[in-house]
């Protein structure tokens, strides 16, 4: 079964039109050249900055990972956070970040963990009485709805699934009603969900050990990393944001490729039913949909120290722009590089992973902190969804989609499906 697959009109660096840095935060849909696509690095002049675009593999592995505090996240890239959600992780760096990153581990420890799965049961099983007709619905607002409320659940609630009250499920309803690329209308959208979990009983039974729970103490966190009131409200306010948007796209397409193979997801409904695990093909099929529609496609880098490249010197004081979605996509690297093919990720005894070529997360000092929890998000929230319903994507719709560039990469129209209810 052949399975449409989206991509981005990619453009030579020569016709860009960036003026400044922060352009190239606004401007996403120009910020990754198509030669990135056959070769690891594109250097351009802004303004007065040396900016390099990078898809080479061994220096993204160096920059966002074996030297990543030689190459912290770049104040603009930090700026846009900040915009949106206030002093929250995403909006602050150096020492700040670190504070907070170590403040807020616990809620992606262990323990916390061990929740996501009877939580994403739940909300999945919910979710497939709520939307489960004969008419088309629309993927990526069912999965985003669903990330939404296991994130409810699980970072501003009890620790154990809640249904949304009516009120909180108003909110939700007008943040999914957003075009998809308005990051700070949504962060506006969910600084009222934050005050209404503050208003509500539900307050008083977030568990102590959760930072948000200390949101209304007019000192904060304290301890050995201290949190401002302040922050404690940006980051609930960042996390709410970060574990739909990502998460909810994700799902939408892992969902949506399912639609467009049936005798995929009958084969594994059936595994599921004979109680054999589908757990590897699930990684598998999200890896690749992470290799091919990266949510966070590239990511903005300061170069504290000299960085050799191909042919090129990338000077202290440079910008990076590490773009995984050219990286992913590069023709010298992937065999025929646009065909979605969930065998590149099924166990192989290749000496290297193709799993060390992709970099959904980011990596280092400002990796992804919510990976574990998006993992098993994802696994749970597909099993359930397709034991319970058959996804059927008409091929004529699929062939209509494409992709809308911006901070995150998106649909850039609803992906329709009819949801059966298995009986
Ligand atoms: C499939 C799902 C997800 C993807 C693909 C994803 C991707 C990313 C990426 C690429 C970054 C790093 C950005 C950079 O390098 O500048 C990041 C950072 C982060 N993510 Fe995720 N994310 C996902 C889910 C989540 C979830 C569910 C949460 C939490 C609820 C979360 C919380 C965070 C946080 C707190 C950061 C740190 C930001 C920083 O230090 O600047 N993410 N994510």
């Amino acid at each position: 079964m052949s399975i449409f697959t989206p991509k981005l009109d990619l453009r030579p660096a020569s016709e860009m039109r960036w003026t400044t840095v922060a352009d190239i935060i606004r401007l996403r849909e120009d910020t990754r050249p198509s030669e990135l696509l056959s070769q690891g690095v594109v250097h351009t002049m802004i303004g007065e900055r040396d900016v390099f675009f990078i898809s080479d593999p061994e220096a993204i592995a160096v920059i966002l990972k074996r030297d990543s505090a030689s190459f912290p996240k770049a104040a603009v890239q930090q700026r846009l956070g900040y915009h949106a959600f206030g002093p929250s992780i995403s909006g602050t760096i150096n020492e700040t970040n670190r504070r907070q990153r170590k403040a807020l581990a616990p809620l992606f420890g262990g323990s916390v963990l061990r929740k996501v799965i009877p939580i994403g049961l739940e909300a999945a099983q919910e979710t497939a009485k709520l939307y489960a007709r004969t008419d088309e619905i629309d993927l990526s607002r069912l999965a985003r709805r669903l990330a939404l409320d296991i994130t409810w659940s699980l970072f501003l609630g009890p620790g154990h699934y809640t249904p949304p009250s009516p009120k909180v499920e108003l909110i939700f309803d007008r943040l999914l009603d957003l075009p998809k690329d308005q990051g700070i209308a949504q962060a506006t959208v969910l600084k009222d969900l934050v005050d209404e979990l503050i208003r509500s009983d539900r307050f008083a039974t977030i568990p102590k050990e959760n930072p948000v729970s200390q949101i209304t103490c007019p000192k904060g966190l304290g301890g050995d990393a201290p949190l401002s009131q302040a922050e404690i409200y940006a980051n609930a306010v960042n996390l709410a944001w970060a574990g739909f948007a990502t998460t909810g796209t994700c799902l939408a397409w892992g969902l949506w490729v399912l639609g467009q193979d049936v005798e995929l997801q009958d084969k594994m409904r059936r595994e599921l039913c004979q109680g054999v695990s589908i757990s590897d093909t699930l990684h598998a099929l999200y890896s690749e949909v992470m290799r091919l529609w990266p949510p966070a496609p590239d990511a903005l880098r300061l170069a504290t120290r000299e960085l050799i490249v191909e042919d090129y010197k990338i000077a202290p004081g440079s910008m990076i722009m590490v773009c995984p979605y050219a990286l992913h996509r590069r023709r010298d690297i992937w065999p025929d590089p646009d065909r979605f093919d969930v065998s590149r990720f099924l166990k192989t005894d290749r000496p290297r992973s193709p799993h060390q070529m992709i970099w959904p997360f980011s990596g280092g000092t400002s990796r992804c902190m919510g990976q574990a929890f998006a993992w098993k998000e994802l696994v749970t929230a597909t099993e359930v969804l397709i034991r319970e319903c058959r996804i059927v994507v008409q091929p004529e719709t699929a062939a209509q989609v494409g992709l809308k560039p911006g901070v995150l990469i998106d649909p850039d129209r609803p992906l329709m499906a009819q949801l059966e209810r298995i009986a």
